[in-house]
């Protein structure tokens, strides 16, 4: 009997490697509900991409349309939770109802994780420690909650509620759960639609277009490769300790977004300049930019195994070869931009 593995939020950006790790295994099948909100490519594409594995399967619904029907009889031994409002941009759209969205889901899937005795992994964000202490984000930390009422605030508290929860289930009932909270995920297939900096700027950097730099592009991040977060979400899975939270993120990884930017145009060997905006210029009034973030990931180092491998430049070098090889409407999709024109002067080969 293979182990039955459930996926949400399987077609998305992060999703799409945690099933190219999970697949490598025969010995599992892995079903995967996700209602293509947000995909960052076309399901065929990405089917195509993972070599159509005979061990997959899917539904193409909602989170609460499938907890309410398909998986009435269904049984698990491990769900993965992914599916979520994201984005700085992609969130804004979901205003007010956020919060309860990332809750109930959380409360749909623990339900089904008792029913299965399957674990849970919940996908958390960075964004609940706030600023951490000038960035440094600790699982020690308080999770400041600062005086103000954003949307983005709306998706941390959201993300922070569900986790709450999770944990405070674990211990009064037979529940077994961990969580993972990613820092800055970037890499191929991430699409800026979403209003994720290193796609806008690797397609921008592509078209010979200025990189735009929200503010005075001081903020600091820490991005880490997909590769590594999927390797890491495993790991918290497999040996994440129960009603236990992990840092996911690479502190060697630390960089200002103005530096970002500068790596980029030199690795594409662009002639990009960089602009300075407002981001509430292209995304509305409700947009914000985020505190400085960056991790401390010993807790995933020490108790997990996890050891991020792969530094900026092969993130941003990654990330550029795959928009390179895309097709003109794939490209479009992960820039976020309109560039097809750009594209189809490459007259570039589809991916897959
Ligand atoms: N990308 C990052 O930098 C980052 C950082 C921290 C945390 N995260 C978390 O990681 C997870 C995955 O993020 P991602 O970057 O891969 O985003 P994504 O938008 O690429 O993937 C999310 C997937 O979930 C699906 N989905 C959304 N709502 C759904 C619903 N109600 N029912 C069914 N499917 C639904 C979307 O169609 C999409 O395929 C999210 O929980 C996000 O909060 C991401």
């Amino acid at each position: 009997m293979s182990k039955r593995i459930l996926v949400t939020g399987g077609f998305g950006f992060i999703g799409g490697h945690l099933l190219e790790l999970l697949l490598r295994d025969r010995g599992v099948h892995v079903h995967v509900v996700d209602n293509l909100s947000t995909s960052p490519i076309p399901l065929e594409v990405l089917l195509l991409e993972l070599g159509q594995p005979p061990n997959l399967s899917y539904d193409i619904c909602t989170i609460e349309d499938f907890c309410r029907n398909q998986a009435r009889t269904a049984e698990y031994e491990e769900i993965y939770h992914l599916a979520s409002p994201v984005g700085p941009a992609g969130i804004l759209k979901l205003a007010g109802r956020m919060i309860k969205t990332i809750v109930d889901d959380a409360y749909l899937l623990m339900d089904l994780a008792m029913r299965s005795h399957a674990k849970l992994l919940d996908i958390s964000t960075s964004e609940v420690y706030g600023g951490g202490q000038n960035g440094y984000c600790s699982e020690n930390l308080p999770k400041i909650v600062p005086a103000k009422t954003t949307v983005r605030l709306e998706y941390a508290i959201g993300k922070l509620a569900a986790e709450t929860a999770i944990i405070n289930t674990c211990q009064v009932t037979s529940l077994k759960a961990s969580i993972a909270r990613p820092f800055n995920v970037s890499g191929p297939r991430q699409s800026g639609q979403g209003g994720f900096v290193l796609p806008r700027f690797v397609s921008l950097a592509m078209s010979q277009k200025p990189l735009t730099i929200f503010g005075d592009g001081q903020q600091v991040r820490a991005f880490t490769h997909v590769k590594d977060i999927s390797d890491g979400i495993v790991k918290v899975m497999q040996r994440g300790q129960n009603g236990e939270a992990y840092n996911l993120g690479n502190p060697q990884s630390k960089i200002s977004i103005i530096d970002m930017a500068k790596r980029v145009v030199g690795l594409i060997d662009s002639h990009s300049r960089i602009d300075f905006v407002d981001p509430k210029t292209i995304y509305g009034p409700l947009y914000e930019e985020a505190n400085d973030k960056y991790p401390d990931a010993d807790k995933a180092m020490n108790e997990l195994g996890w050891n991020p491998t792969q530094g900026i430049d092969s993130t941003i070098r990654e990330t550029y070869e795959y928009m390179a090889r895309a097709t003109p409407e794939i490209f479009m999709r992960l820039s976020g931009e309109a560039l097809v024109d750009q594209a189809s002067q490459r007259g570039q080969t589809p991916i897959g």
